[in-house]
């Protein structure tokens, strides 16, 4: 890895602001100060910025509470995105682990470790999903035994997995899905003729929305929730 790359990944300068360390030799290699910026960085190198040995940053994990109106994409050109609510330094080499829609609120979990956000969301896996609905109408009598059973949804002829709904009251549910197909849970209930009008997500493979987190914020993932998985 280039010299500039690795100091900026490895502290809180930008790429340009690691130019102006060099000019002001603030940077050294294996005890020599270094002059440019392009020099390959290799994993035997000691490499220091102001006397200071920088190593890479380990894996990151966030759970973010993500507000209405945001969308899960990492630029749009006409609307906000989630990860215009993380420090910008931190956004070029995140990956979001699976989608809301727009107006779902609730649990992103966010990481730069692949292989983690592959065991969360592949198929096989069958990581369990939970979701706080509210529907426009009433929830029928049978909605838990159809959706326990599998219900077929408009332009996707493989029935649903088996999901768990847990009725709170007349308009409201808690859904567990174990699959995460395209708008699934709003597909769900309009296969039974009702529609979702606010969906939050409370947890993801374990992991729960920590009530202490504001709509918008996020925190770090404790090394106890990121084993979990
Ligand atoms: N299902 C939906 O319909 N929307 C979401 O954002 C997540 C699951």
């Amino acid at each position: 890895m280039r010299l500039d790359k690795y100091v900026s990944q490895c502290s809180s300068l930008s790429r340009r602001e690691v130019g102006y360390a060099l000019r002001e030799k603030r940077i050294s290699v294996n005890d020599d100060i270094a002059r440019s910026a392009s020099i390959k960085i290799g994993d035997d190198d000691r490499v220091s910025l102001d006397g200071q040995p920088l190593a890479p940053a380990g894996p990151r994990y966030w759970m973010l509470h993500k507000p209405a109106e945001y969308v899960c994409a990492r630029t749009d050109a006409s609307q906000p995105c989630v990860t215009d609510l993380l420090p910008p330094e931190a956004v070029a080499d995140l990956q979001l682990v699976g989608r809301l829609d727009k107006d779902t609120t609730g649990l992103l979990l966010i990481t730069d470790d692949g292989q983690w956000n592959h065991r969360i969301t592949s198929p096989r896996r069958q990581c369990p999903k939970v979701y706080r609905v509210t529907t426009a109408d009433p929830i029928a009598a049978d909605t838990a035994a159809r959706f326990a059973e599998g219900v077929v949804l408009r332009d996707d002829p493989a029935p649903t997995l088996p999901a768990t709904l847990e009725v709170i009251d007349s308009h409201s549910a808690r859904l567990t899905l174990h699959e995460g197909r395209y708008h699934q849970v709003k597909r769900m209930f309009a296969a039974l003729g009702n529609r979702v009008v606010a969906l939050h997500r409370e947890s993801v493979a374990g992991i729960e929305l920590d009530p202490d987190l504001a709509s918008g914020d996020y925190r770090a993932l404790t090394p106890e929730e990121i084993t979990r998985v």
